[in-house]
């Protein structure tokens, strides 16, 4: 009996997720040259996990993924865009007042542990890495949160990652590719060297996918748990069209976040392949 009311009230919580809502922009915040952040009131998204993402629906454009990049007890939630294409570039545009869809939150997200935990985010990808790092803040003993970028002016959250730590024991690293901030090359070199020398009790990761394969690589030779948020093409984002299937993991339902565990087991096509919007599989 238990079991039977505990399954509906899943079943009518996946619902009223997926049921489209259209919610005003209460701000349009410019992060870098190419990034915004999209505040809106939500009272469905107040209960999200970090890691969990979003369909969002452009009108007369698209309907495309992305995660949330900030969660209030107060509904007050918010997206951050990196503008690569027509939907991500009209839906970076918009100001606030306008109206955009959304459904969701989808997906598992990110469990936050106890320990030495380690951040890593690749450009956008440090948006979803930001509710995670306030839940660590009240679980991790030491946080470092590593920011790979290819140049100083990608630089994301500087501010709110500072101020989300500065009372913690933590470490902030920047990379960029160029040198113009921080460390020059790539985070994972950092995070080679952190491995080396500390006792780490899980990774978290979003960004690039050859970013987070490296990162899986090296999160494997020194035996650290890894969670990391991966990235296809989404359609129905609730595991029925089969657009982002990798192996037998669908990401928009079993995923986006994948634990070391799950990522082994598709390690022929993580990092490797994806499938294309005609479901044709090609290389990375
Ligand atoms: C679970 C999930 C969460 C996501 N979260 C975010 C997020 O928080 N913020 C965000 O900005 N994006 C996020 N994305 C990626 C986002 O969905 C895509 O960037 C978007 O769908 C591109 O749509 P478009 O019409 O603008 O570009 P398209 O016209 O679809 O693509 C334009 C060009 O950009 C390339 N491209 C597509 N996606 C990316 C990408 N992610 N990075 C670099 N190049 C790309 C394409 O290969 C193509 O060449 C997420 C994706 C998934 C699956
Ligand atoms: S997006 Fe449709 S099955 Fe995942």
């Amino acid at each position: 009996m238990q079991a039977h009311s505990h399954k509906c009230s899943h079943k009518s919580s996946i619902e009223s997720a997926n049921r489209m809502r259209t919610v005003e922009l209460l701000e349009v915040k410019e992060e870098n040259c190419t990034t915004k952040t999209l505040t809106f009131q939500d009272q469905i998204c107040k209960l999200a996990e970090p890691g969990q993402f979003l369909m969002v629906w452009i009108p007369g454009v698209d309907e495309i993924p992305i995660s949330l990049s900030g969660i209030r007890c107060d509904g007050v939630t918010s997206i951050t865009v990196n503008a690569v294409g027509d939907a991500t570039r009209v839906l970076n545009q918009k100001k606030k007042g306008e109206i955009i869809g959304i459904r969701g939150p989808f997906g598992k997200g990110f469990v936050p542990v106890k320990g030495n935990v380690m951040v890593i985010g690749g450009g956008t990808g440090l948006g979803p890495m930001m509710p995670l790092t306030e839940k660590l803040v009240e679980t991790a003993s030491k946080i470092t949160v590593m920011s790979g970028v290819k140049c100083q002016d990608n630089l994301l959250f500087l501010d709110r990652i500072a101020k989300l730590l500065c009372d913690v024991n933590s470490e902030t690293i920047c990379t960029t590719e160029d040198g113009s901030y921080g460390f020059e090359g790539l985070v994972t070199s950092q995070l080679e060297k952190k491995l080396a020398n500390e006792k780490v009790d899980m990774i978290y990761t979003c960004g690039p996918e050859p970013m987070m394969y490296h990162v899986f690589r090296l999160a494997e030779q020194y035996n650290v748990p890894v969670q990391a948020s991966l990235e296809r093409i989404m359609r129905c984002g609730i595991g029925l069209c089969g657009s982002c299937v990798i192996g037998e993991i669908r990401v928009c339902k079993d995923g986006p976040v994948l634990t070391s565990e799950q990522l082994r087991r598709i390690k022929d096509e993580f990092g490797k392949s994806r499938l294309d919007w005609t479901g044709k599989k090609v290389k990375q």
